[in-house]
């Protein structure tokens, strides 16, 4: 039985359309920093029980030195170096389709695709996103890694919430138009 969970992208990016710098600095994300304002992440997260990141995503956040920050969510990371799983995460190497498949077999919340851009470009070229949230920071970088590289695939979005923030950041929310329901 395929139950309504949908696979969601929640990222921030800049002006000109990268997720961090050359060197992996995404220090640039904390301009927009402020006081009892999480721009809606608390409750995306409530609504979420699984979070899928690729290994490099999962290396960054281990940098941070803080505790795992979803210890309470299934969390896979995707990797062809790195097999078997650790106290936070589970690493898989298989067709995401059919990870995708597996977990939408069960019912639970939605599944949070975290990133970074090699993670989300294998869900577009699969057609496996749902919605995208996408902050956008008032900042060009110049340089770095790309939100989103080249797949090939169209996808119409429908434009769902737009709301903007004294900070400057604006973050869209769009769902995916499909004619009929996804090949899962
Ligand atoms: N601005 C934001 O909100 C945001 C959000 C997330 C990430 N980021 C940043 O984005 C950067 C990382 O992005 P990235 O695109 O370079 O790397 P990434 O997508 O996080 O990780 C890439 C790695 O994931 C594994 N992988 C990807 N697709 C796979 C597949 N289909 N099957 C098996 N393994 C797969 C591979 O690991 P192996 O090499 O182990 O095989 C690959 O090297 C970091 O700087 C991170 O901080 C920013």
């Amino acid at each position: 039985m395929k139950h309504d969970r949908k696979v969601i992208v929640y990222i921030a990016q800049s002006v000109d359309g990268y997720i961090a710098k050359k060197d992996d600095d995404i220090s640039w994300l904390s301009i927009v920093d402020a006081p009892g304002e999480d721009y809606g992440y608390g409750e995306f997260v409530e609504n979420i029980d699984t979070v899928i990141m690729g290994r490099r995503t999962y290396e960054k956040v281990l940098s941070f030195g803080m505790e795992f920050p979803h210890k309470e969510r299934k969390t896979y990371v995707l990797s062809n170096s790195k097999n078997g799983s650790d106290d936070n995460v589970e690493y898989y190497s298989g067709d995401v389709r059919e990870l995708i498949n597996t977990i939408s077999s069960n019912s639970g919340k939605h599944i949070f695709v975290d990133g970074g851009a090699e993670v989300i470009k294998e869900f577009v070229r699969r057609d496996l996103i749902d919605e995208y949230v996408i902050s956008t920071i008032p900042i060009l970088i110049g340089n770095g890694v790309r939100l989103f590289k080249g797949t090939e695939r169209e996808n119409k979005l429908e434009l769902v919430e737009s709301n903007s923030f004294p900070s400057g950041l604006v973050q869209n929310r769009y769902k995916v138009v499909r004619g009929e329901d996804k090949q899962v």
